[in-house]
């Protein structure tokens, strides 16, 4: 018995050993996501929380109601909580700047994960290339009406930007402007409200009901009486959601209308099938997730080599050092992934990646993680 007994104390004691060793070896990694409110984001904090777990690493997760202060007072604790990295999606890339002090003071390595922040603490950004995808959006709308033969043919068409408060917000609307202006500055397009400046388009938020309600009052506003509308282009989908709402409730039109979106959110892919919007830019998560984790992993071990580490993600992926600053002259290294359009008639590249199924019916597909 005193054998058995001293055994398990020996065997207690290797156990208690090894757990420590792997907590203590374990690096922390703490996670902060903008709101849980926004479909994308429940994906992504899931998504990384699952890869980072499995590649050994100890994780914290927020989320933070689209809440700037509250953000801040989340970064605070996971830096309360000694993290190692913090990956984070700003609400606000221009509001975290003591809490940023903070991770530099701490030598918390910190990757601006999709959305840029505006503070050199940032080691590195990992995102989509966010002016292509408002451009593939802007080239959208020029292939859909065919505005390069448009001939003396017109169209109308409205805008629709994202939160003000997100740094990717401008170069969506930039990607797509720039595709349109032409068009605009000859005449074939007309945007009937006027409203072409992206302060005037900003949705805060990225908020569906604030979309909802500048697309009811534009309609009734200027299309009340019968002016047609053809396309509106919006910079995401969860404000695409708003204004296919509003088309469907407040515009007397019976033609189509084209309504661009991003993220290939499930309740958008249902009204893509139903022509209630038409396409959407998706940016694989899976491919955001491996890249970030590659990125953390080397960032971690030592200096990287962004060039050298880009060709090992079997992604299409740009090291890029020029196109975005944190502060005035302080580039920040980028890797950008390219994303890709699903219209109603590729919906397969959706299913390809893992992350979506068809429905019952094979109509359109649907999110299964
Ligand atoms: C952006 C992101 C988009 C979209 C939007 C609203 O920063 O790049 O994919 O989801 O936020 O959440």
């Amino acid at each position: 018995m005193k054998k058995f007994v001293s055994l398990l104390l020996v065997l207690t004691l290797v156990l208690s050993v090894f757990a420590v060793a792997s907590a203590e070896g374990a690096k922390k990694v703490g996670i902060a996501m903008p709101t849980k409110s926004l479909e994308r984001w429940n994906s992504d904090g899931e998504y990384l929380d699952e890869q980072f777990k499995a590649a050994g690493y100890e994780t914290l997760v927020v989320y933070s109601d689209n809440d700037v202060n509250k953000q801040v007072n989340d970064i605070q604790n996971l830096l309360a909580e000694d993290v190692d990295m913090l990956l984070i999606t700003a609400v606000d890339g221009q509001a975290l700047n003591t809490v940023m002090d903070e991770a530099a003071e701490k030598g918390v390595i910190v990757i601006a994960y999709d959305r840029l922040i505006m503070h050199d603490a940032v080691s590195y950004y990992v995102s989509y290339d966010n002016y292509t995808v408002g451009k593939l959006q802007g080239e959208f709308v020029e292939s859909a009406l065919d505005l390069a033969n448009a001939g003396d043919k017109t169209f109308n068409m409205e805008f629709t930007a994202g939160d003000p408060a997100d740094n990717n917000a401008g170069y969506f609307f930039n990607g797509a402007y720039d595709v349109l202006k032409p068009y605009i500055d000859n005449g074939t397009i007309k945007v009937v409200s006027g409203q072409t400046e992206f302060q005037q388009v900003a949705t805060a938020q990225w908020n569906t009901d604030t979309a909802l309600d500048r697309a009811q009052n534009l309609l009734a506003s200027y299309y009340a009486d019968g002016t047609v509308l053809d396309a509106w282009l919006c910079s995401n989908d969860s404000t695409a959601a708003g204004v296919a709402q509003a088309i469907e409730s407040d515009y007397a039109g019976d033609n189509v209308v084209i309504v661009t979106g991003q993220d290939a959110d499930d309740v958008n892919l249902v009204n893509i099938y139903e022509d209630k919007q038409t396409m959407s830019v998706y940016k694989n998560l899976g491919n955001e997730v491996i890249v970030t984790l590659a990125v953390a992993k080397a960032a971690l071990e030592g200096e990287i080599d962004g060039e050298q580490l880009a060709t090992t993600f079997g992604i299409e992926c740009d090291f890029d050092t020029e196109s975005y600053e944190t502060t005035p002259g302080n580039k920040c290294p980028s890797f950008l992934l390219v994303p890709t359009v699903v219209t109603k008639d590729n919906m397969q590249v959706l299913v390809d990646t893992g992350f979506y199924a068809w429905n019952a019916d094979n109509t359109y597909v649907q999110k299964v993680k």
